[in-house]
């Protein structure tokens, strides 16, 4: 039998094709247990009212429980015939209560009961996903430990530009991280507004106080504006977009992983827990997680877009074409419940190849900005020594030699600027030590940075 909570008008049921496009209960029954957190502040303000005698509150909140229970058992599941989450409840209701189920109703209207929900749902995963945020950073930030003072060839368009710290490399990710986790906390400071008591779009005739529904359902506030509580999903597409910004950084880290893991690269090894094998190639050691962070920042990015698309067009106030608002988040939390611990894994697991990286810190000469940077500091015009420092590293390919393994003799008839004295300049340690300004790659610098990020991630 059909459970709709519309049937009144209607002289027929609904024809099968409308019932399959309008239901939504497949995606929306996971807010069940938020929508009955309201339901159980809806059912104290009708008593409140005076909409509720003392007796059936008591009843009420009994069934409420028990359903809830029922709920999280699987013991109560919605049915094809329920249409969504609210029917299928008020269902569970009716079958607990008979008639006085039925009087849960009055006041309020799905719309402003799944805003709420939404948003009792988001704040609650939002809060889940920081402290995965918060394993990643910490498992970056131990191994940017680990690696002290070892080098890499810091990079800009792929190709060696300078000398860095590895750690400073991996802390950089570590700060991208950190701005998520702080732009999900502001997000929470808009989210943090309560739509209950909007009824439909108008507000509600009923003595019942939007505010105390806010305070009861742990938001700051109560919508100032019953029309834009019921359609406003600002904070769902905000959150779309912190997660969209979260799997771009993710995907961001995961490119790193895959280069670093090549042959070519070598700078790391993979764990075999967070590696995957070919079907046909024995010796392959694939980096699928590294690649799946990045391939999934795809459907992030198209939630996000979707979302905003819905709703650019649509007027004031419901629209069902709202109900299109849950799928997208939906799959944004259960997106990034996937990678991040994968991705915290794999960081935490892996083998840095330290011998390696010292070789290919100092290639491609990496130096030549420090030995440009030294010549200024005697005199020479950084056009001129830009100029100079060319022609030395010109020479050192032709002559397949590296920036410290060219002579006295030679260095003189480059330039009359390149005295004996350059050497000292011409060390990856020297190049580092010299980045001490603040934000600079310095060991000193970078040791400060990942005691202020360690004190910023712990105290979450
Ligand atoms: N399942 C609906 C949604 O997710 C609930 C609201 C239905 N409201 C309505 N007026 N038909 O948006």
């Amino acid at each position: 039998p059909a459970t709709r909570l519309w049937g009144g008008r209607f002289e027929g049921g609904p024809a099968d094709a409308l019932a399959r496009l309008s239901l939504s209960v497949h995606f929306d029954w996971r807010l069940a247990r938020y929508d009955l957190l309201a339901s159980r502040a809806h059912s104290r303000m009708l008593h409140r009212a005076g909409l509720l005698t003392d007796d059936e509150a008591d009843s009420m909140l009994a069934a409420l429980d028990d359903l809830d229970e029922a709920v999280e058992d699987g013991t109560f599941r919605p049915t094809v015939a329920d249409e969504d989450v609210h029917t299928a409840l008020e269902r569970g209701l009716l079958e607990r209560l008979g008639s006085l189920g039925g009087k849960l109703r009055a006041g309020r209207s799905r719309n402003d009961q799944v805003a709420t929900d939404l948003r009792l749902f988001l704040r609650d995963h939002a809060r889940l996903i920081v402290s995965r945020l918060a394993e990643l950073q910490t498992a970056l930030i131990a191994q940017a430990e680990a690696s002290g003072d070892l080098p890499a060839p810091g990079m800009t368009h792929l190709q060696h530009a300078q000398p860095v710290l590895f750690a400073h490399q991996l802390l950089a990710h570590v700060q991208a991280f950190t701005r998520d986790v702080s732009r999900l906390r502001d997000w929470d400071a808009r989210a943090a507004v309560s739509p209950l008591g909007a009824g439909a779009l108008a507000g509600s005739s009923l003595p019942i106080d939007p505010r105390q529904f806010a305070a009861e359902l742990g938001f700051a506030s109560a919508a100032p504006n019953s029309m834009d509580a019921v359609s406003d999903r600002d904070f769902a597409v905000e959150f779309c977009f912190a997660a969209a910004l979260i799997g771009v950084h993710l995907s961001r880290l995961g490119e790193e992983i895959v280069l670093w893991s090549t042959q070519e690269f070598g700078w790391i090894e993979i764990d075999d827990a967070y590696a995957t094998g070919s079907s046909i190639m024995p010796q392959k050691k694939n980096p699928d997680v590294a690649e799946l962070a990045r391939g999934k920042a795809g459907r992030l990015i198209g939630g996000l877009t979707g979302l905003l698309t819905t709703l650019k067009g649509l007027p004031l106030t419901y629209n069902r074409d709202l109900q299109e608002d849950k799928e997208p988040v939906f799959d944004a939390v259960d997106t990034l419940l996937l990678v991040l611990p994968a991705m915290a894994g794999l960081i935490a697991t892996l083998r840095i190849n330290a011998k390696r990286l010292r070789e290919l810190a100092p290639a491609g000469f990496t130096l030549a900005t420090d030995l440009a940077e030294y010549l200024v500091q005697h005199g020479v015009a950084f056009r001129e020594a830009h100029e100079i420092v060319g022609h030395l590293v010109v020479w050192c390919q032709v002559n397949d030699v590296a920036l410290d393994e060219v002579s006295d003799e030679d260095l003189a008839k480059i330039s009359g600027h390149l005295t004996p004295d350059v050497r000292t300049v011409l060390t990856v340690e020297g190049a580092l030590a010299a980045r001490k300004g603040f934000g600079g790659t310095a060991p000193d610098r970078v040791a400060e940075q990942l005691a202020a990020l360690r004190v910023t991630v712990d105290d979450g």
